[in-house]
């Protein structure tokens, strides 16, 4: 074979390979992250974006044999500005998937344009129960809870512990409104009632007012749903009014998760409900805090697990397909069957796309949430109203 003749043999099969390789292949999985990166929730959107892109990394950056490229919005945690957000990484970059958010009402615009668009999508945080209830769609998953699950929870351990009168307060939106409801009907279910319910509008943290009611009516307990910077307000002012000595602070794991260095002594002590813990007796956490660790310099919290979580949800879409995004139909019944080795412990999806999973009671102990126990094994939002 002469040498031309051998360059152009090359050539010809260099060029074969090329043609071989499917388009969707050779070009990047494009990620489009609508999270909060200003604001009281900015810690939550930062952690969930460090989650994820930790999975991708253990994937040699890729999902599907794709490489990932990201786009990025910032929120803002503002239901007026979430359509022409979620629109931004829909049409201007046209991103095949977006991985969003942590506010119930801004999710819920996103859920509609996602739905309308049948744009993939992917919650890592927000947990706004209409999402995976009645604006449920084949398109539209979910990775990390349903307001109603971590409240449940703690309802139902605050009666087992003779809690009869309650007080909740929380930011008057779907969240904490869910959140209450879950915990009323876990605290009915064991023997008591909420006596009064407070709220104040978000991102507000004036809570002084409520406090002062809080003192003349004497609950038997308080349960309180705020997260980020308005949970580290609330429980340092909860403790400097002096009511953490006589009426105990209940919340979902929320309260205290990825606060306690700010929180410091005013935490110490405080029981919360959610689906992950600090010294869970789980092998993945293990593996997963310590990489998470080396990559931040920093613990990993709830919203970190949840986007590691996301990335792993979507993976599991993504190789079913070998990347081809276009079999959307393939794609949807693997995530749909997905079991997800997550760091919080193994979970399925529920038939509306939400999180069936434990719920554990924690501790706080110095800036740890210190596993205690289940409190609900295998949790399932009881939520009507799903048809797909
Ligand atoms: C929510 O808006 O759904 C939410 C925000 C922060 C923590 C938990 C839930």
């Amino acid at each position: 074979m002469t040498q031309r003749y051998r360059a152009a043999a090359l050539g010809l099969a260099a060029a074969a390979v090329l043609t071989i390789a499917p388009v969707h292949a050779q070009n990047k999985v494009k990620v489009g992250f609508m999270l909060p990166y200003t604001g009281t929730y900015t810690a939550l959107g930062n952690a969930i974006e460090n989650g994820f892109k930790l999975y991708v990394q253990e994937q040699g950056g890729k999902l599907g044999g794709r490489e990932v490229e990201y786009y990025k919005v910032d929120d803002e945690s503002e239901p007026s500005k979430a359509v022409d957000n979620i629109n931004k990484l829909i049409k201007r970059d046209n991103v095949d998937v977006v991985v969003g958010t942590v506010h119930s009402g801004v999710v819920m615009a996103m859920a509609k344009v996602a739905k309308d668009t049948n744009t993939l999508l992917v919650i890592p945080n927000a947990g706004a129960r209409a999402v995976t209830g009645p604006m449920c769609a084949p398109n539209i998953f979910r990775a990390s809870f349903s307001n109603w699950q971590p409240g449940y929870a703690m309802g139902k351990v605050a009666g087992e512990q003779g809690k009869k009168k309650v007080v909740t307060i929380t930011w008057k939106y779907a969240a904490g409104d869910e959140s209450v409801e879950g915990f009323k009907d876990g605290l009915k279910a064991s023997g008591g009632d909420v006596v009064k319910e407070l709220t104040l509008p978000f991102p507000n943290v004036e809570f002084q007012a409520l406090l002062t009611e809080i003192a003349a009516t004497k609950p038997d307990a308080v349960y309180a749903f705020f997260a980020g910077g308005g949970a580290v307000k609330f429980v340092k002012d909860y403790a400097a009014a002096g009511l953490s000595k006589t009426i105990p602070l209940y919340g979902p794991g929320f309260l205290t998760d990825g606060t306690l260095e700010a929180q410091g002594d005013s935490a110490q002590g405080l029981l919360t409900t959610l689906h992950y813990a600090d010294g869970l007796p789980v092998a993945k956490d293990k593996t997963f805090r310590t990489a998470y660790q080396s990559a931040y310099k920093m613990a990993p919290d709830v919203y970190a697990v949840q986007g590691y979580d996301s990335a792993q949800l979507l993976a599991i879409g993504l190789n079913a397909v070998k990347g081809d995004v276009s079999k959307r139909n393939e794609l949807v019944a693997a995530m749909e069957k997905a079991k997800i080795d997550s760091p919080r412990g193994t979970f399925t999806l529920s038939k509306s796309h939400e999180p069936v999973q434990d719920m554990y009671l924690r501790k706080v102990e110095g800036t740890q949430n210190k596993y205690v126990s289940v409190a609900v094994k295998n949790l399932a939002d009881p939520s009507p109203g799903c048809k797909m």
